[in-house]
């Protein structure tokens, strides 16, 4: 009694057990059972984590019963929305027929040539389960092909949590993301501005440069943005320099158009990741490249080869027929084209709207990112130049990506307490089931969002001392 006394006279949650008594009750079980208290470092959330209990077409509703307009959409890996009939139906089916045999099936196969119809580079395709392990595959196969140790990647740039690309993600970008990352690991990772003067004395001066990976659209997903011109020269200087590029296509696969920012940009890597849409919201993801270059999982027979020369790569679960189910019904729409048109259409509006309204309200900030993406620059001391209409006065990596913490965390929070739940940082990703209802909605708590943080001081007005 006295432990629960005490507990109650600290309370950081007070305020929210009235309107979350829920979610509190799970966040603090949590604390108990679960470590670090939630399951992906950017599920914490401000003061506390969002449990859902459902979610269909562009919403979703917590355990405590509030609904959101969601522009997460499972973690960008949802882009019919959630819970679409066709998706269901087919796992559904899959579901009756077993769901996990350890062997290959029908619909891998079915599932492998979808993929290569869409993606430009999908000569071969190797299933794994997540982004995060197509991207230690990736760096494995450009090593072997090249049989050089190092992989290059640009300030900001974000291909999964494994410890290869244990640096460059995150401020200071030539510091370890995490602890426990061995440093001679640390050492095979070369970080440089995304500068393609930079890269080009860099693979001159550094022959041991295996492989160049990327998210093409920029860091995060275009947060950092990059152009196609970039891409296109980035093409010919890897070429030149017999460097493996690697399109990080996690998030662009399948939403900058069918066959991923490959077809958007007119630009073929040798290698490209494929996660989240790829597998229809379930599991998944997958390595494709080049026939030459994927041929490294070829077993010729030749034992000295087989055993020496080849890449190992097993996994339980890859290509499980839940993942292969719901990724063939999902490519099957993307194919048509019709998704994209839609949720482009809508993220056109929002993108408009809330740069609008910063320019309405005069806040420091502006409002941009391609296709079904939206990204707000929010600057929280305005004197170094921002303005609004959608305008991107700056392509620093540093600064994109180092909005302070405090402006993002009110901002998510001033959003998501009305109803509204973003990607991650100041963006979000719209889904072919949003509608102009939903931004419309959206536009209104998006506006309030913004007076409160500018109330609270978070950010200020433009020529506001
Ligand atoms: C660009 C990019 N690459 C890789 C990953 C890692 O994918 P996963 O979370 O499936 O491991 C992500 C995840 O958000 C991503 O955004």
């Amino acid at each position: 009694m006295k432990y629960e006394k005490q507990i109650r006279q600290n309370d950081p949650f007070e305020t929210w057990r009235v309107t979350h008594p829920w979610t509190v009750d799970l966040y603090e079980n949590a604390l108990t059972s679960i470590a670090g208290g939630v399951g992906h470092d950017l599920r914490r959330g401000e003061p506390l984590p969002t449990y859902i209990q459902r979610a269909s077409g562009s919403r979703k509703w917590d355990v405590d019963d509030h609904e959101f307009i969601d522009y997460g959409m499972g973690n960008a890996a949802l882009l019919l929305g959630h819970a679409p009939a066709e998706v269901l139906r087919a796992i559904n089916r899959a579901l009756e027929s077993g769901f996990h045999y350890g062997n290959d099936h029908p619909l891998q196969v079915e599932w492998a040539e979808l993929i290569q119809a869409l993606v430009p580079a999908a000569e071969r395709i190797r299933f794994v389960n997540s982004g995060s392990e197509a991207s230690m595959l990736a760096l494995r196969v450009a090593r072997a092909f090249t049989k050089k140790t190092k992989s290059l990647r640009f300030e900001g740039h974000f291909s999964g949590w494994h410890d290869g690309v244990g640096k460059g993600a995150m401020l200071p970008f030539q510091d370890t993301v995490s602890a426990g990352i061995p440093q001679g690991t640390l050492d095979t990772i070369v970080i440089i501005p995304a500068d393609l003067n930079v890269l080009e004395e860099t693979l001159k001066r550094d022959s041991d440069i295996a492989v160049v990976m990327l998210e093409p659209s920029g860091a995060s997903w275009g947060t950092v943005p990059l152009t196609v011109e970039f891409n296109r020269e980035l093409r010919r200087i890897t070429q030149e320099y017999g460097v493996v590029l690697v399109f990080d296509e996690v998030i662009t696969g399948f939403r900058y158009a069918p066959g991923g920012y490959q077809e958007f940009s007119g630009v073929t890597p040798d290698l490209a990741l494929l996660g989240k849409i790829v597998a229809g919201g379930m599991p998944g993801g997958a390595l494709v490249g080049r026939a030459d270059i994927m041929q490294v999982f070829d077993y010729t027979g030749d034992p000295q080869h087989d055993r020496y020369g080849r890449v190992h790569h097993l996994g339980t679960f890859n290509a499980n027929p839940l993942s292969a189910a719901a990724g063939i019904a999902t490519l099957k729409r993307v194919a048509t084209g019709l998704p994209h048109a839609q949720a482009d259409r809508m993220a056109a509006l929002l993108r408009q709207g809330m740069d609008d309204i910063l320019y309405q309200e005069n806040v420091a900030g502006y409002v941009y990112g391609d296709v079904s993406i939206f990204h707000v620059f929010l600057e929280a001391h305005p004197g170094s130049g921002a303005t609004h209409r959608s305008k991107l006065v700056t392509t620093d990596a540093a600064k994109l990506k180092g909005i302070p913490a405090t402006v993002v965390s009110a901002f998510q929070r001033a959003l998501r307490t009305r109803g509204v739940d973003l990607l991650s940082y100041t963006g979000g990703v719209v889904s072919a089931a949003h509608t102009e209802t939903d931004i419309r909605r959206t536009l209104e708590i998006f506006h309030e969002a913004i007076r409160t943080i500018v109330q609270e001081r978070i950010v200020a007005r433009l020529g506001a001392g």
